[in-house]
């Protein structure tokens, strides 16, 4: 259990905080929330203090025998600013202490975590602008914000990311410390696959994999929270886009293969094949359902292979695009599993591999992923077992220190 002040700045965005709120108490922390005065102009502090089990308090007034603008910054493990509004990153970025949050800042010796929310032009403005680079320069995390519908009509950069992102980064934070959201990847590209692709064998059924679809979202989440811009081509995953990324739905290896050669194709850093990608596909498929005892019943289904498209993207590549391919493996009479996946890294060509082992029945569907990231320049790096966005933060770190730098 870690102790999380949650700063809640005054925009319409506030309403999220209470759904955040309850994500960090239901993984089992103690969260102090401190909203700004106008905050409270949004959500009620009853709301804050029936989620939290705590005190709120707005002012450094309020409770002084209990010095809280000092203590609750000094015992923190972490302070998570959601909504961050353009006027609480200025005053945050000035380092003023006029209300209790902006105290609890200046104390505070954990990793800060701003999460913007505004209007776009507010974003876009020069003097946000310096005052995110000034936070960000004294060592605080500021993520960048969503994009997507803002209060009204409108869509742009400034939307706040879903609780659900916000509470998975911050529980990256809080186990790998602030390092995992450093801003490396602004400016790049990224496409990653995911999820398991659907084979047709007629109208209603297919050929399919386990896979869930969950590492690849939690590399894209991390990517865009790192700064990238993330094209996610999503296999038949049942989930809301995570954080920072556009999705495109694909279900066949056929489909996936052109949304990625087309997607990669427009000036890609990195391309990252996480997806489950079927080696074969039915050689037919029925334009109408499969009926029992009917004269068309199989008895058998014929296969075909479908191409491997990690090799076609090896072999299509421009300079500098890094392709890193993912790798399910077991140990066998052959060779253990790392032998296995240095062999495949050698096949396909690709210039990283991340290797889990699957044996008995590991890894499909689970919360925690274990890995090892093979180079094809002969480095092993041992990622060890942690949540699948601590998995991917480290999967980048090995990415980001491969990537050529930026003009
Ligand atoms: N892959 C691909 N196209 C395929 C099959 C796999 O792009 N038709 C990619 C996967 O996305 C993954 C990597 O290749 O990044 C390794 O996948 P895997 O299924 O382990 O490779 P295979 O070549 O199918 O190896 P095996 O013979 O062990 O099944």
């Amino acid at each position: 259990m870690s102790q999380i002040v949650l700063g809640v700045g005054g925009g319409v965005a506030a309403y999220k905080s209470a759904l955040l709120l309850r994500a960090l108490t239901e993984a089992g922390h103690d969260v102090r929330v401190v909203p700004t005065a106008s905050a409270l102009r949004f959500v009620g502090a009853a709301t804050f203090e029936a989620l939290s089990g705590n005190p709120v308090s707005t002012e450094v007034w309020d409770d002084v025998p209990e010095v809280a603008h000092v203590r609750i910054g000094q015992t923190a493990d972490l302070v998570l600013v959601n909504p961050a509004t353009a006027d609480l990153l200025a005053r945050a970025a000035a380092g003023r202490a006029d209300d209790l949050l902006t105290a609890t800042l200046l104390t505070a010796h954990c990793p800060v975590v701003f999460v913007p929310a505004m209007h776009t032009e507010m974003w876009l403005h020069p003097a946000t602008q310096d005052n995110v680079a000034t936070l960000r320069r004294r060592g605080s995390i500021v993520l960048p914000p969503a994009v997507g519908r803002l209060t009204g009509p409108d869509s742009g950069p400034g939307r706040l990311p879903e609780p659900a992102d916000v509470a998975a980064l911050a529980e990256l934070v809080l186990t790998t410390g602030a390092g995992a959201l450093r801003q490396d990847l602004t400016g790049r590209r990224v496409v990653i696959t995911a999820g398991g692709t659907r084979e047709a064998l007629d109208p209603v059924r297919f050929l399919g994999n386990r896979s869930s679809g969950m590492q690849g979202w939690a590399l894209a989440r991390v990517a865009a929270a790192r700064g990238a811009e993330v094209v996610l081509v999503a296999a038949n995953v049942d989930q809301p886009a995570p954080f920072g990324s556009r999705v495109v739905p694909v279900e066949s290896a056929e489909e996936l293969r052109t949304a990625v050669q087309a997607e990669s194709g427009q000036g890609a850093d990195v391309v990252v094949m996480a997806a489950a990608v079927a080696d074969f596909r039915p050689a037919a498929v029925a334009g109408s359902k499969l009926k029992k005892g009917a004269a068309s019943e199989p008895s058998s289904i014929e296969l075909v292979r479908n191409p491997d498209v990690l090799v076609e993207l090896v072999g299509s590549r421009p300079p500098g695009q890094l392709v890193v391919g993912f790798a399910a493996e077991t140990g066998d009479a052959e060779g253990d599993v790392l032998t296995h996946a240095r062999a495949k890294l050698a096949r396909k060509g690709a210039d990283l591999l991340v290797v889990n082992d699957v044996s008995a029945g590991r890894v499909f569907g689970r919360a925690e992923n274990e890995v090892t990231v093979l180079g094809a320049d002969g480095t092993t790096t041992p990622v060890p077992a942690g949540r699948k966005d601590a998995v991917a933060s480290a999967v980048w770190d090995v990415i980001g220190a491969r990537l050529t730098p930026q003009g």
